[in-house]
């Protein structure tokens, strides 16, 4: 996509960055099945990230007038991560988010960040493959848990191996 511009968010940017946010939170209900995550309002979480991050810390990927992907980049110290990254569903596929996530890394370099990290959700192999392709090729922490809710059967997928051992996902 040629026209595309990146920029930082501007107040007037909130009500768009907030319906990115929501699209963000559909992805997660999607791929978990459930559609109480984020709650009533998902669109409102983006208020919280941005108080956290700060505006000069969050930028935009812009067609014409149409705010059209979110990134952000969460540092500390030398460390620093790159969350989220959404892009509005009639654009994906078709390299805003490699150009957005491409931003953030240029960013952290100039903050002088030395180990720069994603998260994204084990069930979202699409994230991963995406930032994968981005250059995230070194894994860092891995997170696991076991769950002491209530659960279902079918409630988690039978899912990658690692050093020999089987993890659900
Ligand atoms: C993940 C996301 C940001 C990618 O943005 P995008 O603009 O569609 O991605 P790009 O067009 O830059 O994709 C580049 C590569 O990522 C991978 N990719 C991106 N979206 C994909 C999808 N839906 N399915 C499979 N691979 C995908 C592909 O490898 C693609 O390579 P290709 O161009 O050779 O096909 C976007 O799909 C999105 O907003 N998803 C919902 C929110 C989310 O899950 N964010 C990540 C966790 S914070």
């Amino acid at each position: 996509m040629s026209d595309i511009e990146i920029r930082r968010y501007e107040a007037s940017d909130l009500d768009r960055c907030r319906a990115l946010w929501a699209e963000l939170t559909q992805q997660h209900r999607e791929i978990y099945d459930d559609p109480s995550i984020g709650g009533d309002d998902p669109g409102m979480e983006f208020d919280g990230h941005l108080d956290r991050v700060g505006p000069e810390r969050v930028w935009l990927a812009v067609v014409g007038d149409d705010v059209v992907g979110l990134t952000s980049l969460i540092q500390q110290g030398e460390e620093a991560e790159v969350e989220p990254v959404v892009v509005s569903s009639e654009h994906r596929g078709r390299r805003v988010g490699q150009i957005l996530v491409g931003y953030a890394i240029e960013e952290a370099k100039k903050l002088g960040v030395l180990c720069l990290g994603v998260k994204p959700a084990a069930r979202n192999q699409d994230a991963i493959s995406f930032f994968y392709d981005a250059g995230f090729k070194t894994l860092g922490h891995i997170h696991m848990f076991m769950w002491l809710g209530e659960s279902t059967p079918d409630m988690w997928k039978k899912g990658p191996e690692l050093f020999g051992k089987t993890f659900d996902y």
